[in-house]
């Protein structure tokens, strides 16, 4: 049996489809990735919410993407939630001091979701919407929230702070379709970098496991 549709391209159509019922932008995505050979937890190398801006644009020029591309791929950050420990060292109860850029009403509010003593039931573990408003929804909203000081993660807020990525900030949130386009168009592009092709790696037969 020849097998032709790799468990890379199933995850990134499931990818692609999992945006379009949540309200973010269709689009087509190109298929013909080969899967790896090697699957290492420790390879993984992506930055952390606390990195400065300027590292994170590094990290995605040095695979290609662009300033404006990255403020817009962190679009998704509309849909699903942070655990406290990826933002708690922003928080009043945490450093002693309010952190100036977060919305003091926001910051009482996840004092009480991280903080165990607050006497309130606690999913576990506990953690909060990246996206305070539309929650379930892939759409701008995020940079609406981000310009009112309402970003969860540090790397979020600081987008609508930073003098290299402000600008894409406000043009996203006052333009809906702008993101929707900007997003497929960047999700497509991502969708190729490092990629395996060829005679590369293999088509797994189980995904979670090589051949
Ligand atoms: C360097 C860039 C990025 C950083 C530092 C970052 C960081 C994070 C962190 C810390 C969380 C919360 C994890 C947790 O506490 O459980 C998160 C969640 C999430 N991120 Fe990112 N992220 C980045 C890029 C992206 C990109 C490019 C996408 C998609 C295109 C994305 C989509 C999401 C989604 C959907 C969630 C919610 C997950 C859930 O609900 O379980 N992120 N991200």
């Amino acid at each position: 049996m020849t097998s032709t549709v790799s468990c890379a391209d199933i995850i990134t159509l499931a990818t692609r489809d999992a945006v379009a019922f949540s309200g973010g932008p269709k689009y087509a995505i190109p298929t013909g990735r080969r899967d790896g050979l090697v699957s290492n937890n420790s390879d993984v190398d992506i930055p952390r919410a606390s990195a400065p801006v300027q590292f994170i644009s590094q990290f995605f020029a040095n695979k290609g993407m662009t300033v404006e591309e990255m403020v817009v791929l962190l679009g998704p950050h509309s849909v699903g939630v942070a655990h406290c420990v990826s933002f708690q060292r922003m928080l009043l109860s945490f450093n002693g001091k309010h952190d100036p850029t977060m919305d003091p009403a926001l910051d009482s509010k996840l004092v009480k979701v991280c903080n165990p003593k607050a006497g309130r039931v606690q999913v576990s573990p506990p953690s909060a919407f990246l996206d305070l408003n539309t929650s379930f929804i892939v759409d701008n909203e995020f940079y609406k929230q981000i310009l009112l000081n309402r970003g969860v993660l540090q790397i979020d807020q600081e987008l609508a702070l930073d003098s290299s990525t402000k600008d894409f900030v406000s043009s996203f949130a006052v333009n809906g379709d702008k993101f929707q386009k900007s997003f497929a168009d960047a999700m497509i592009k991502m969708g190729k970098i490092e990629i395996l092709v060829g005679n590369d790696g293999e088509i797994r037969k189980t995904c979670r496991v090589f051949n």
